[in-house]
């Protein structure tokens, strides 16, 4: 099939290059002129295990193409996608404003019937009032249908996702839509559901809102674990194995970051407060998370007292493993409050330092490895659990000037650590190694 694609970032590209590896013609299209020379030439910016060879292959093979005119785009587009951003407005809702103008210029370009799919993130209803400005702008005598299809990719294994994602969810009002879809993702053999086009909006936030809740849930078990002498994690395992719970993302940490859980639960939020509700339990899961994100600069206080002078290492500031996306990650606000309390901070990511070069605080610098990151320092905090930190020999922390270790992904056991004379603090686990933390609640 000939599919448009609209926007180039991180949804677009992934969805855009997977359709072209199961055989359509897929052009993608994108405003940013530097973005679609680089992508042409087969170069990505975002850091997306095996994403890569996939655009190139797929571009040597014919079938993706890359241009910023959408009138190329959808010329003869049977399916056009919209995967523009929907970034969060002051107040937390989704600000629509590039759907939008993705709509009007899909009905300025169009002369032909065309279904059109919204896979941004969008408050329910947004479909269906996209369709009524679409109608308003269309040439005479085009017609068109509108579908919601939702996207789950997470970031680091958006490929993996992709083509083995546990549902597609399609959302549409007529048979013909459904055929249509059916035909897109038939290649793929991921089980397809269907239903309305509000209920798979709906999906989207309730499914995002819901792991949200799974995290937040589990952050309030490790304080109460850290309170009774409990460990979080035995904990977490001993709930998974009831199918009923499942065991994904009951990890305990310092919180979720990225750019969709905290974005779709305030979203949720206000779309609950714009028809009267109020979501008790999701105010709930932000407003732990939020704690959860500076809980290990609270521990580091408790600690020593005073952070003035004190040399903090930060290991890892992606917002979680294999990804260079710093967005919303707990390295903002931890480093931000490191820096305000006096200390000096080294930063350290496989990864992700260029991208976080320009976002974090300037007084940051940065080390080549984990090991210059920690030397000579007063103490590390490890804010993501990058194979490379979780596996490294733990007696690396011994070239600091005292190894005291404050982990908020729980990469070690503590008992290893205490082997080794570390002093280590972790969340929802007993302290290891050294001086007692009063846990907080
Ligand atoms: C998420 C959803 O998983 C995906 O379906 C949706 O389309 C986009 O949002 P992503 O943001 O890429 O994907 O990351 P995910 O792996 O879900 O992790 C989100 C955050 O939660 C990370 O900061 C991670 O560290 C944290 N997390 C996750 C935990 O703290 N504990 C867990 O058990 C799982």
């Amino acid at each position: 099939m000939n599919i448009a694609v609209i926007g180039t970032g991180y949804v677009g590209l992934v969805t855009g290059v997977s359709l072209a590896e199961v055989g359509h013609h897929v052009t993608c299209v994108d405003v940013d002129n530097d973005k679609i020379s680089s992508l042409r030439k087969g170069n990505i910016t975002i850091w997306e295990p095996g994403l890569e060879e996939l655009l190139q292959k797929n571009i040597t093979h014919g079938k993706l193409f890359f241009t910023t005119a959408h009138a190329i785009a959808c010329e003869n587009a049977q399916i056009i996608i919209i995967a523009v951003g929907t970034p969060e407005n002051e107040d937390g809702s989704a600000n629509l404003r590039y759907v939008e103008q993705a709509i009007i210029d899909i009905a300025n370009t169009i002369t032909h019937r065309v279904t059109i799919v919204v896979k941004s993130t969008v408050p329910v209803g947004t479909a269906h009032r996209m369709c009524t400005i679409l109608q308003e702008n269309l040439q005479h005598g085009v017609s068109v249908e509108l579908v919601s299809n939702p996207e789950f990719l997470r970031e680091g294994s958006a490929i993996e996702d992709a083509f083995r994602g546990d549902r597609i969810v399609i959302g549409a009002d007529t048979l013909s839509a459904f055929d249509v879809m059916e035909e897109v993702y038939r290649p793929f053999r991921i089980p397809i559901y269907k239903t309305d086009v509000r209920s798979a909006e709906m999906i989207k936030y309730a499914s995002n809102a819901f792991l949200a809740t799974k995290i937040s849930f589990i952050n309030e078990i490790a304080a109460i674990c850290e309170q009774v002498g409990a460990n979080v994690d035995l904990v977490a395992a001993g709930m998974g194995m009831d199918k009923r719970i499942g065991d994904k993302f009951l990890k305990a940490g310092i919180g979720f970051g990225g750019s969709c859980f905290p974005k779709d639960t305030k979203a949720l939020i206000q779309m609950a407060r714009n028809v009267g509700y109020d979501f008790e339990i999701l105010n709930r899961v932000v407003e732990v998370n939020e704690r959860q994100k500076v809980l290990l600069v609270e521990k580091l206080l408790e600690r020593f007292g005073s952070l003035e002078g004190k040399q903090i290492a930060v290991l890892g500031l992606s917002f979680k493993p294999n990804t260079n996306d710093i967005r919303e990650a707990a390295s903002i606000t931890i480093t931000e409050r490191l820096i305000r309390h006096g200390a000096k901070v080294i930063g350290y990511d496989p990864i992700a330092i260029e991208y976080a070069k320009n976002r974090l605080n300037e007084q940051m610098t940065y080390a080549k490895d984990l090991e210059a990151a920690v030397s000579g320092c007063d103490a590390a905090l490890i804010l993501t659990e990058w194979d490379e930190i979780k596996e490294v020999d733990v007696r690396v922390y011994h070239v600091m000037k005292t190894p005291i270790v404050l982990d908020g992904r729980n990469c070690y056991p503590p008992e290893i650590m205490a082997q080794h004379h570390i002093e280590y603090h972790s969340i929802g686990r007993p302290s290891a190694g050294g001086q007692y933390i009063q846990p907080l609640l």
